[in-house]
């Protein structure tokens, strides 16, 4: 990668959020205070799925890699141009020189129930979510199978080239989460500026509730210093950008019956033990049955018919 893939700091509550901010507001203007500044974040959904970057040397598409280890990635533009959200050609006149696009691919939970009826029925191994459906997918070596998996993608940033005008213009994240819009991406539109905690906090609860009834998966959202200038001035760790940090959503849990325990043969012969548990909603998707993995861990559970479980 010309520019490396970071990843991001989690937080696990709005408290952390805030000493975050705090600790923000610190490096930039040694403690003069700035949290009410309007639109000072740009609050995202985290998507649950496979960071790719793409890019676009003048407005075509001609390399897409996985994150890999984010210095390095596997290169996997074939499938990548599978997918009908990542645009072949960006639907802007004069395109940069080049252009590298970061998002997510993923597969919404509608495609994932469909491609785990369809293993099903083939007697496949079932995939565990549509996150690990997404990677499978995009390793894949006939691009054939990325079309027929129906992936998705959201865009979340951009970078143009160093020396050019066009960073002063697209000066925020907000504006250039409208230029990839602009230029043919998807974008998560349940984007939102965020100028105080309260904000904040109701962009949290609002989507932590909210999130089984949307299409993809989430697990939390993403807050991104809106201004450029100021991402600048605080950069990044060896491992994530200081400007940015994930809030992650508690795990969604809930308990069933055990109806019936089953052994599964797989096309090499193996024998899965699996659960058949009264169904259940969960991130969306019905769920009535789990892999148990292998007969020790069977064994270990000491798992019986008519047990509650988690
Ligand atoms: S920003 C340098 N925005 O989360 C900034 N990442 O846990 C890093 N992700 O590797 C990425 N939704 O794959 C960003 N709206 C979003 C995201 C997002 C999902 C993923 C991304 C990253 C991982 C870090």
């Amino acid at each position: 990668h010309t520019n490396p893939l970071f990843s991001l700091d989690n937080a696990f509550s709005i408290k952390e959020v805030n000493d975050w901010i705090i600790k923000i507001e610190k490096n930039l203007n040694k403690g003069k205070n700035k949290i009410n500044n309007n639109d000072f974040l740009v609050a995202e959904l985290k998507i649950d799925g496979n960071a790719l970057a793409l890019k676009y040397e003048h407005g075509v598409l001609t390399n897409a890699a996985t994150r890999g280890n984010g210095e390095e990635g596997e290169e996997i533009t074939n499938n990548v141009k599978m997918i009908n959200s990542v645009p072949l050609k960006l639907r802007i006149n004069n395109p940069p020189e080049l252009l590298e696009i970061r998002g997510e691919a993923f597969i919404s939970k509608n495609s994932f129930n469909l491609i785990n009826k369809y293993r099903e029925s083939k007697n496949e191994q079932l995939f565990a979510n549509p996150r690990n459906a997404c990677a499978g997918s995009l390793r894949q070596l006939d691009p054939n199978i990325v079309r027929n998996r129906n992936l998705d993608f959201f865009a979340y940033q951009v970078h143009f080239p160093k020396t050019s005008k066009i960073n002063n213009f697209y000066n925020s994240q907000w504006k250039r989460l409208e230029f990839l819009k602009v230029c043919g991406f998807k974008i998560n539109l349940n984007s939102r500026l965020i100028s105080n905690i309260s904000e904040l906090e109701e962009y949290y609860n609002f989507w932590e509730k909210e999130r089984t009834k949307i299409n993809f998966e989430t697990d939390g959202i993403v807050l991104k210093i809106n201004d450029m200038d100021k991402q600048k001035i605080l950069g990044h760790t060896q491992k994530a950008p200081r400007w940015a940090i994930a809030l992650k959503f508690p795990a969604e849990e809930v308990s069933t019956r055990i109806k019936d325990l089953s052994f599964q043969v797989g096309r090499s012969g193996a024998i899965t033990p699996v659960a058949n548990f009264e169904e259940v909603q969960l991130a969306g998707t019905k769920v009535s049955r789990a892999t148990l993995h292998n007969i020790e861990r069977f064994e270990y559970l000491d798992i019986h018919v008519l047990d509650t479980i988690v």
